[in-house]
């Protein structure tokens, strides 16, 4: 068996994929989870990213939008079954060199993610509260920026 790790920009046609993961991912995070729409209009507009691939099969995905003088990280997800293997930070990379200003919320009970951005350098500059609501559970996001 041959397996293949890539990273590759995403593309429309991925949106179904990446809904799939994302039910996965966010659905343990109390999150509310894309779809196929909301991954297809916002990749017909600004948005742009980067899928992880595992035997052609996308195992994690990092999405932002395009705003011209900053980059907003929408999303930042890896399967389970893939996690603490350094796959998001792969993901994070790509975005950092874009050498552009990064802005992202991250629910502020988000230990694993929050450290994560702190290792590569992003800073906590605002808080929105009551920010996250979804499945009866509320929370505050940080805004983080890089550099
Ligand atoms: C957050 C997330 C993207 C991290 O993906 P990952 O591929 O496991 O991350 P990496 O393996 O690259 O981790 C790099 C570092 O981040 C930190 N980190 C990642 N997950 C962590 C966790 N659960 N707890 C504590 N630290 C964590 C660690 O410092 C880790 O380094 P280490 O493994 O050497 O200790 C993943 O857990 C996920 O998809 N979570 C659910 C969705 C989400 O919360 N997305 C972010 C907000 S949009």
């Amino acid at each position: 068996m041959v397996t293949t790790l890539i990273i590759k920009q995403i593309l429309v046609i991925d949106s179904e994929e990446l809904a799939h993961v994302s039910q996965i991912v966010f659905l343990k995070r109390n999150d509310k989870p894309w779809n196929k729409c909301d991954f297809t209009s916002i990749l017909n507009q600004r948005g742009f990213g980067w899928k992880y691939l595992v035997n052609e099969h996308i195992v994690g995905y990092v999405l932002a939008v395009d705003l011209f003088d900053y980059v907003d990280l929408l999303k930042l997800a890896v399967l389970p079954n893939y996690q603490r293997q350094g796959i998001a930070t792969k993901l994070l990379e790509k975005m950092l060199q874009l050498k552009k200003r990064i802005l992202l919320d991250v629910a502020s009970d988000n230990i694993g993610a929050i450290s994560l951005y702190e290792k590569h350098g992003f800073k906590k500059i605002d808080k929105r509260l009551h920010y996250y609501c979804y499945g009866g559970c509320v929370s505050d996001s940080l805004i983080f920026q890089y550099p």
